[in-house]
């Protein structure tokens, strides 16, 4: 049973427009996808992260999915991307008989480690896809380059990165394709709900024919290729639009957050606390992660135990794609290993990191460590 003060490691705030523009969906009666804040929203969200197309859907998921598609990855292409990052990155790749090729982890800022890229680049390689994994961008700028150097296409996955900037530019901006996602826990949320943005008039449309089963405009039950519904509704965008008004906030408290945990627990030997800038970005904490350093005699599942006893939630870091039991079944990376992002995830995880968080509560997870790691 959890105490009855449970902090848990993600609550949204919810007390802007939200109300006033769901009303509006009920009033209205405008609930589908067909409703006018789906434009509005793609519309505001693509101009603020500097694209010019942004098209909507159910989630993050699904926008990567519908992202690799669009981009023609197809069975014997090899896409180069990072093993620590969420199964959500990899499975369309997979299931179009693509074959991922894995990279270790830069120790610090928990990205995939951009000098190991040009080393995995083939004949057959067709993309790169960067994941911006828990606060702090992938380095760009060696990605591009690579990028022009071997004509391949970029796929940025920002889903954790809404309001993060790489050099002073938006994160979502870099890729050929990019996407996001709304999930409770990410900076801005509609519930579950996910955008893919380019500025490739192109690939916005085969997003969109692909988000709503291949209906073509003119023959709308003849199909030239298989789709998905992956609408995202009026509600959902109602949500996204009172949240986005509020960007700006949001993400000055994560910052502020962030730098109040780092004071907080650094004097804590035994944990890597997360970086707080490099010289491209400041950490946007989108979770603040923690990783056991070495010789620590708790083990991560035991820690996490513990630490949820006193009331404080928390969640692994991802587990390595090549390590996942799913694609050893399949045969697919065998032998493989990636020492750090292997460390990462088997001494890594975060604490309460939400936007509803208090500074009492910061208050109390600092304790709660501060007496486990004593
Ligand atoms: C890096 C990354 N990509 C994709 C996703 C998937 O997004 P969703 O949960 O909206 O499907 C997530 C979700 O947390 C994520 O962290």
């Amino acid at each position: 049973m959890q105490p009855v003060h449970f902090i848990p490691v993600n609550q949204p705030l919810l007390n802007g427009n939200e109300k006033k523009y769901t009303s509006e969906c009920i009033k209205t009666g405008w609930i589908s996808s067909e409703g006018p804040f789906v434009k509005e929203f793609e519309e505001k969200f693509s101009v603020r992260v500097g694209r010019k197309y942004g098209v909507a859907v159910c989630n993050g998921t699904a926008a990567i999915d519908a992202a690799v598609t669009a981009l023609g990855i197809k069975k014997g292409d090899e896409v180069v991307m990072p093993t620590f990052t969420i199964i959500s990155s990899i499975a369309q790749i997979i299931r179009l008989g693509a074959k991922p090729v894995l990279v270790d982890s830069n120790p610090l800022t928990w990205n995939i480690d951009v000098s190991q890229i040009e080393s995995k680049i083939t004949s057959r390689t067709k993309a790169i896809m960067v994941v911006h994994i828990y606060g702090l961008p992938v380095e760009m700028e060696p990605v591009l380059e690579l990028a022009k150097k071997y004509n391949l296409r970029v796929i940025e996955d920002a889903a954790e990165m809404i309001g993060q900037t790489y050099k002073g530019k938006s994160c979502g901006s870099f890729g050929d394709i990019s996407t996001f996602s709304f999930y409770p826990n990410k900076h801005i949320t509609t519930g579950e709900g996910g955008m893919i943005v380019t500025d490739s008039e192109e690939l916005a449309e085969k997003c969109r024919l692909l988000r709503n089963l291949y209906f073509q405009p003119r023959k709308r039950f003849v199909h030239e290729e298989l789709g998905w519904n992956m609408r995202m509704t009026n509600f959902q965008a109602a949500l996204g639009l009172a949240q986005l008004e509020r960007l700006d906030k949001f993400i000055e408290k994560k910052r502020k957050m962030g730098r109040r945990y780092t004071k907080l627990l650094s004097n804590i030997d035994d944990i890597q606390l997360p970086l707080q800038k490099t010289d491209y970005a400041e950490n946007i904490y989108w979770v603040y992660g923690i990783v056991l350093k070495e010789g620590v005699f708790f083990e991560i599942g035991e820690t996490m135990r513990k630490l949820a006893e006193q009331g404080i939630g928390t969640r692994p870091f991802f587990w390595c794609m090549h390590e996942q039991p799913v694609f050893k079944k399949m045969g697919l990376f065998a032998g493989e290993r990636y020492p750090v992002a292997e460390n990462l995830a088997r001494r890594g995880f975060y604490i309460p990191s939400g936007l509803a968080l208090t500074d009492k509560q910061m208050n109390t997870v600092s304790r709660v460590l501060h007496g486990l790691f004593k």
